[in-house]
C-alpha cells in the first residue's frame, strides 16, 4: 500500500528515485511522484499510472538534484488521478510530502484548517498533513523537524511519511507509525524507503524506524532520531542480506513465474539447518527456545489474511492430526474486532509474507495484550509483524515481488509442517519411526516440485481450453481443500475470473447448481484418504456435463478415464500433498492470466503490501 523511496547524499537523486519507485511498485501503482529539491527550489513531477509513466513525462523537465523524494501509490483516499498523485505541497509550496497509510482524523484537521484559510488541491488525507505541519511551522516558528513532530502528535492514523522544506535544503525528515520505513545508511548519504530494495545496491547498513519515532538525516552524515514525545533515541543497526539479483526478473516473463520456479530451491532455504534428512530430525531455534509454551498450550489460533490465511488452513489440519493440539484459523481482521477468548496458554501464530498486513499486526497487538504467547511466520525480515511478536520463524523464500503470492505459500507450509512434524514428536503424539520416516520424505519435496514444474507446458495447453471461461469451481478435501481455496484465489486475483474454493463434498450444498458444460471444475485428488469420496464427486461433475481438470497422483488411469484433462503430481505423502498440489494450480492462473493479457504482476486494484485495514 504506498511504497516511498527518497535520497540525499552528493549523487544524482532522480534515477535513485526512480529505481527504487521500481521495485516498490509492488506496493501500489495507481500513480507515481517524486519532489526534487534544486537551488532552493522545490518541483514536484507526478502522474496517474505506473512509474514509466512518470519517467515519460518527466524527461521534459530537468531532473538534476541531490536530494529528493518519491512514492508510488495505492489509492485510498481520492480516485487515482495526477491530482491526488503524491508528492503534495504546503499551501505556500515551501514543504512537500510522500505518506503511506491512512490519516483517520484528516476530516476533523482539513475542516479547521479551512478555517485558518488552507485551500486544498487533491482529495487526499496526505494533503491535509502538510497543510498542518506548514501551518504549526510557521504559527510555532519551528524547524521542519519539530513542526513534523508536533503535527504527528495531532494525528491519528497510520504514516510513514518522508517530508522535504525548500528552506532547509540540507536535510530529510522522515517518520512511521503502523507503515513501515527503512533508513539506509551511506558515506554522507542516506536513502530511505517502505522496504529494504531501494536501498540494498547503495548500503547494507540501515536502522528501521519503530513507530512514532521521527529520523532527520543530514547531508553532512549525521542524523538523529526522536520520539514524538520528543525524547532523543540511539538507533539500532541492522546489515541487510539480500542479492540484487533476486530483485530482477531474471530472464523470465513475470516475477510470478520465476517465483514459482524458484520454489524448489525457496523450500530448500527453509529447510536449510531445521531438518536433517540423515539423522532424521526437524528443529526451529525460536520453538526450541519456548518449547514449554509449546508443549503445555491449550490451543494454537493462526491468524493471518488471503494467501497466509489458506496456510493456517493447511496449518490445522497438520498440527491437530500429527500434534494433537486444538487449532482454531480466524481472519485477522475479523479476530481483532470481534473480542475474542484468550488466555495464557494460548498461543497465537500470525503468518504473513510482507510482514506489514495492518490487520494482522492489530491481530497480534491484541493477543499481547490479552495475554497470549505470539509467534511469527514471516518472510520479510525485519518487518513490523516479525518485530511485535514474541518470537517467530522466517520462511527464507526471498523477496516476493508478484502481487500473487506463490513461493512465499509454500515457504509458510514447509515451516508449519517442520514445525508441526517437530511438536509432535515432542509431544509423543507420533512414533519416532513415523517421525523420522516423514522427516525423509519431507526432504523430498523440492525434487517433487522439480517434477511437477516439468508439466508446465501441458498446463499451458490446460490453460489455453478455459481461459475464457467466466467462472470456475475448485474442489478438494481435507489437505487439499485449503489448497482449492488458495487455487480459486489465484485465478480470481490475476486473470479477473470468478472462481470459488469449496469442500469436494459440500458442492451438492449449493455449488452443484452452477455446474454446466462452460463450468470448469479443477479437483485436487491426490488423497489416498477419501479417494473414493472425490471419484464419486468427479462423477457428479460429469453426470451435470462439467468440465473436469483433476490434479491425480502420477499413474493413476481411474481418475484420467473420467476427467478432461489430468494433471500429474510425483507421489507424495498426503500431509504434504498441499505443498506439491498447489503447484499446476500456479501454473495454470499464470497461464491463463497471459493469454488474457493480464498484467500478472501487478493485478488491478491489488497491491503486494496491505498497510490498511
Ligand atoms: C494473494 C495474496 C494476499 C496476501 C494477503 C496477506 O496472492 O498475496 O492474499 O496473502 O494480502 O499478506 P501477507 O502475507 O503479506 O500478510
Amino acid at each position: 500500500m504506498c511504497g516511498i523511496v527518497a535520497y540525499i547524499g552528493n549523487r544524482q537523486a532522480y534515477p535513485i528515485l526512480i529505481k527504487g519507485l521500481k521495485r516498490l511498485e509492488y506496493r501500489g501503482y495507481d500513480s507515481s511522484g517524486v519532489a526534487l529539491l534544486n537551488d532552493k527550489n522545490l518541483n514536484i513531477y507526478k502522474k496517474k499510472g505506473k512509474v514509466d509513466e512518470l519517467v515519460a513525462f518527466a524527461e521534459q523537465f530537468d531532473t538534476t538534484s541531490t536530494i529528493g523524494i518519491g512514492h508510488t501509490r495505492w489509492a485510498t483516499h481520492g480516485e487515482p488521478n495526477d491530482k491526488n498523485a503524491h508528492p503534495h505541497f504546503s499551501g505556500d509550496s515551501n514543504l512537500t510530502i510522500v505518506h503511506n497509510g491512512i490519516i483517520e482524523n484528516y476530516d476533523i484537521l482539513k475542516t479547521a484548517l479551512e478555517q485558518q484559510g488552507h485551500v486544498f488541491k487533491s482529495d487526499t488525507d496526505t494533503e491535509v498533513l502538510i497543510h498542518l505541519i506548514e501551518e504549526i511551522q510557521r504559527s510555532e516558528n519551528l524547524s521542519i523537524e519539530e513542526a513534523v513532530r508536533v503535527a504527528l502528535t495531532k494525528v491519528v492514523g497510520a504514516y510513514a511519511i518522508v517530508v522535504l522544506d525548500e528552506k532547509e535544503p540540507d536535510k530529510i525528515v522522515a517518520a512511521r507509525k503502523s507503515s513501515p520505513l527503512v533508513v539506509g545508511i551511506g558515506e554522507n548519504e542516506f536513502f530511505l524507503a517502505s522496504d529494504a530494495t531501494p536501498i540494498i545496491e547503495y548500503t547494507k547498513k540501515v536502522t528501521y524506524l519503530n513507530d512514532e519515532e521521527v529520523a532527520v538525516v543530514h547531508r553532512d552524515g549525521t542524523f538523529q532520531i526522536k520520539n514524538i514525545q520528543n525524547e532523543n533515541l540511539e538507533p539500532s543497526f541492522q546489515y541487510l542480506d539480500m542479492q540484487i539479483e533476486l530483485l530482477e526478473k531474471g530472464g523470465y516473463d513475470y516475477f510470478m513465474l520465476k517465483e514459482i520456479f524458484q520454489q524448489p530451491q525457496t523450500i530448500s532455504d527453509c529447510m536449510r539447518g531445521r531438518l536433517n534428512a540423515n539423522e532424521g530430525w526437524t528443529t526451529l531455534g525460536s520453538v526450541e527456545n519456548n518449547i514449554e509454551k509449546f508443549l503445555n498450550a491449550d490451543r494454537i489460533i493462526f491468524v493471518a489474511c488471503g494467501t497466509s490465511w489458506h496456510a493456517g488452513l493447511v496449518a490445522e489440519y497438520l498440527f491437530e492430526e500429527l500434534a494433537r493440539i486444538p487449532v482454531e484459523v480466524e481472519y485477522a481482521s475479523e479476530f481483532r474486532y470481534r473480542n475474542p477468548v484468550l488466555t495464557e496458554k494460548d498461543i497465537v501464530i500470525a503468518i504473513s509474507q510482507s510482514g506489514e498486513t495492518a490487520d494482522t499486526l492489530a491481530a497480534i497487538e491484541l493477543a499481547k495484550e490479552r495475554g497470549a504467547f505470539v509467534y511469527g511466520v514471516v518472510n520479510v525480515v525485519g518487518s513490523s509483524i516479525a518485530r511485535a511478536t514474541d518470537s517467530g520463524s522466517y520462511i527464507h523464500a526471498g523477496p516476493e515481488i508478484g502481487v500473487a503470492s506463490t513461493k512465499a505459500f509454500t515457504g509458510q507450509l514447509t515451516l508449519l509442517t517442520m514445525m508441526a512434524l517437530n511438536l509432535a514428536y515432542r509431544k509423543g503424539t507420533i512414533s519416532q519411526d513415523y517421525y523420522r520416516q516423514m522427516v525423509v520424505e519431507f526432504s523430498t519435496i523440492p525434487t517433487k516440485i522439480e517434477e511437477t514444474l516439468k508439466y508446465n507446458d501441458k498446463i499451458e495447453f490446460i490453460a489455453e481450453q478455459i481461459k475464457d471461461s467466466t467462472n470456475a469451481l475448485y474442489l478438494g478435501r481435507g489437505y487439499n481443500f485449503p489448497v482449492a481455496l488458495e487455487g480459486a484465489l489465484k485465478l480470481k486475483e490475476i486473470s479477473y475470473i470468478h472462481a470459488e474454493g469449496y469442500p469436494a463434498a459440500e458442492m451438492k450444498h449449493g455449488p452443484i447448481a452452477l455446474i454446466d458444460e462452460m463450468m470448469p471444475v479443477i479437483v485436487i485428488a491426490t488423497n489416498k484418504s477419501a479417494y473414493e469420496k472425490i471419484v464419486s464427486n468427479i462423477q457428479e461433475v460429469k453426470a451435470r456435463k462439467g468440465f473436469v481438470i483433476a490434479i491425480v497422483t502420477e499413474g493413476d488411469k481411474h481418475i484420467q478415464k473420467m476427467a478432461d484433462f489430468v494433471i500429474e503430481i510425483p507421489e507424495v505423502e498426503e500431509i504434504f500433498s498441499p505443498l506439491v498440489s498447489s503447484i499446476p494450480l500456479q501454473l495454470l492462473s499464470y497461464h491463463i492470466a497471459v493469454m488474457r493479457e493480464c498484467n500478472v504482476d501487478q493485478p488491478r486494484n491489488l497491491a503486494k503490501s496491505v498497510t490498511v485495514e
